[in-house]
């Protein structure tokens, strides 16, 4: 194991002293990148049917489809990850490839550093390194993401998934309105008159509408002052009303 290592190691170095691991000057103009919209940032929050935006099948999204292709290919130690960086490249992240790759929203092939590298004929030029080229359905697909304006954007690929099949009161309904409403609504002297400590007071504001019209306020929605619930939050409660408000 050790011997490996070090045979590895002394590979590394050779190889790095021979020939550079990719031959585009390196270019670090600093500042912010001015395509940078990164307005629609994963949800990785555990509701996964309502935040962000949905995937669009004509859209090509540099989180979900590009950032895993460089990253499993051209990020491996000794590459261009942050500590290796081979010709000041880095592309573990949209700023980094941004910022260390000349010319990446260009359209011009040849101008574009990163298809330019990946595109290359001879064999010590191209990258990945050493490596096959990327497969052409890779190589297109990070055309497509440039000639759509090179964005940092990505999508929510579990939107509208959210699971409202039987939906259960004690399961779901009862603990959410533990947390979020009951503060206010139990006690002596219910915020609103409205007491949602009990199934059966529960069930009323089911039934009669305003449970669900409080929590779709577009202004002063339930809970009161704090975050509205999400999407797939509402949408479970709703097949739940929806379903009769059962005590199940
Ligand atoms: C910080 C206190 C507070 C929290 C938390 C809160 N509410 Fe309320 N709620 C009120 C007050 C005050 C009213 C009466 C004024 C109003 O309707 O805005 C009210 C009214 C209501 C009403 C009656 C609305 C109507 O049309 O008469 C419902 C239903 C309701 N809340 C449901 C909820 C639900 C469901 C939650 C949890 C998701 C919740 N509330 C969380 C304070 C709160």
């Amino acid at each position: 194991m050790q011997q490996y290592a070090l045979l590895t190691f002394f590979v590394v170095i050779l190889l790095s002293l021979s020939t550079p691991a990719c031959k585009h000057d390196p270019v670090l103009p600093g500042g912010s990148d001015p395509t940078d919209t990164t307005d629609n940032p994963i949800d990785t929050t555990g509701n996964p049917g309502g935040v962000g935006v949905p995937c669009d099948p004509d859209s090509v999204y540099f989180q979900n489809q590009i950032l895993p292709i460089l990253v499993s290919n051209c990020t491996e130690s000794g590459c261009h990850n942050t500590t290796d960086h081979q010709d000041g490249v880095i592309l573990t992240s949209y700023q980094s490839l941004m910022s260390t790759v000349e010319n990446v929203t260009d359209n011009n092939w040849d101008e574009n550093k990163l298809m330019k590298v990946l595109l290359e004929d001879d064999p010590d030029d191209r990258m990945p390194y050493n490596k096959a080229p990327l497969p052409q359905t890779q190589i297109n697909l990070i055309a497509a993401w440039i000639q759509q304006g090179a964005k940092n954007n990505g999508c929510n690929e579990n939107y509208g998934a959210c699971e409202t099949t039987n939906v259960q009161y004690s399961a779901f309904v009862r603990p959410l309105i533990q947390a979020r409403c009951q503060g206010c609504h139990s006690g002596n002297a219910p915020q609103g008159g409205i007491n949602l400590s009990t199934y059966a007071n529960v069930k009323s504001v089911a039934s009669n509408g305003k449970l669900y019209a409080a929590v779709t306020r577009t202004a002063d929605w339930m809970p009161k002052g704090g975050t509205k619930l999400d999407q797939c939050t509402i949408d479970k409660l709703k097949a739940w009303i929806d379903a009769g408000a059962p005590e199940n």
